[in-house]
């Protein structure tokens, strides 16, 4: 098992990753609880395959346990859930000093984070991650929230977990499609900050890709390590933790205009994303044309999405994309903001960024499709 430390003073906590963690569940837990009773919320998907050892695991260190399974799906992080949830966990008489599980996906954790946030004005809760995106990214770092009709995740809080568990093993379960989604976060890390790191995804993506326990955790450890240092230094994005969005302006727009459908998930929004940052560097002459084709290559011999072209259906013109990506809350003041980068493994943000160079990266990515 390997550990990872987030340090955030008196909220600091430890990642813990490794195979077989979930039947240690209840080991690992214990010296967080006050009395020997916990609440878990997941989906229905995750409660089908791994919801049993879980429970026992809970059970075998002397941990009663209550669940409550939502719907699986993007779908659920709204008001509707958030309530559910939020009352379950007061039918259960959970108190200040219980602990919350969220085992789940990204959906699952952001939600339960945010109902642990304000339930009885916080309550600390315990992230199991279930998916490659949730382990490598949204289990780490505190934000959680929900979906609301104005947009993805404008309501939540900044709330740390007081444990994460990584259990690589929960991964065997997941579909290749979500698989490969989530590593698309993998790589950023490379190619914000690691560019060694992107050297070993280069070579041994496909191993990871197939199982191999070791390169799963040697991946899923050093992305946790990127992101804990990150979030170590700038909790709540004023700086260094912008870098984290690599990709991430292309990728609300085109979430966006895709209806956050199943046609273009997360993950797959953000390799695209990232291929899309690369090329814009690359146009403003920050980095040389290598680095882009690098970028694609390799997301390409992973079997994942890379163009605008590979998202089924019709995609808006370069136009529209650029004012959607003026909704996005990350704007600041009005002006477009996007993370470039230098070469592989050196992002910077980037203000004002001039629009005709992002409508010329957009209008040769959408060349040879039709704009609507
Ligand atoms: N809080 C953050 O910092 C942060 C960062 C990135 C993304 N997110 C959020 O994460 C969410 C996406 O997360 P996700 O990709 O994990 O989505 P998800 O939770 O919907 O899971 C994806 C799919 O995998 C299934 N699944 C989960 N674990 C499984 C397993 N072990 N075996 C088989 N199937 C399994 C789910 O039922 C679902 O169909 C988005 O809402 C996004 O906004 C949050």
């Amino acid at each position: 098992m390997n550990r990872v430390a987030v340090d955030l003073g008196d909220r600091s906590y430890e990642v813990r990753i490794g195979p077989g963690l979930i039947a240690r569940a209840g080991e690992e837990i214990a010296p967080l609880l006050r009395r020997p009773r916990v609440a878990i919320v997941t989906e229905e998907t995750v409660a089908a395959r791994h919801l049993p050892a879980l429970t026992a695991a809970l059970q075998a260190a002397g941990i009663a346990s209550a669940a409550l399974a939502l719907p699986p799906g993007e779908g659920t992080k709204n008001w509707e859930n958030l309530a559910r949830c939020t009352e379950w966990l007061l039918e259960q008489k959970v108190e200040r000093r219980d602990v919350v599980l969220a085992f789940g996906g990204g959906v699952i954790g952001d939600l339960v984070g945010f109902s642990a946030a304000i339930l009885r004005r916080g309550v600390r809760f315990v992230q199991l991650p279930t998916t490659l995106l949730a382990q490598v990214d949204s289990s780490v770092g505190g934000k959680t929230g929900i979906n609301t009709a104005q947009g993805k995740n404008l309501v939540g809080a900044f709330h740390q977990p007081s444990l994460v568990l990584a259990d690589i093993s929960v991964l065997d379960t997941l579909p290749d499609r979500d698989f490969l989604s989530g590593y698309g976060e993998v790589v950023k890390y490379g190619l914000l900050g690691d560019a060694a790191f992107f050297g070993w995804l280069e070579r041994d993506g496909p191993a990871i890709r197939a199982g191999d326990p070791a390169a799963r955790l040697r991946a899923v450890t050093r992305s946790v390590e990127m992101k804990a240092g990150i979030v170590s230094r700038d909790e709540t994005e004023e700086g260094e933790r912008a870098l984290l969005n690599l990709g991430h302006t292309f990728c609300h727009a085109l979430e966006k205009a895709t209806g956050y459908s199943d046609r273009l998930l997360h993950g797959e929004g953000v390799a695209i994303g990232c291929t899309l940052a690369f090329a814009l560097s690359a146009r403003l002459g920050l980095c040389s044309q290598e680095e882009p084709s690098r970028v694609r290559a390799h997301l390409a011999a992973m079997g994942m999405k890379v163009d605008l072209a590979d998202i089924p259906g019709d995609l808006p013109g370069a136009e529209a994309l650029i004012a959607l990506m003026g909704q996005d809350k990350k704007v600041v003041d009005g002006r477009l903001r996007f993370i470039l980068a230098r070469g592989i493994g050196r992002a910077f943000v980037a203000e004002d960024v001039p629009t005709e160079a992002v409508r010329a990266v957009l209008d040769d990515a959408l060349s040879g499709r039709r704009p609507t």
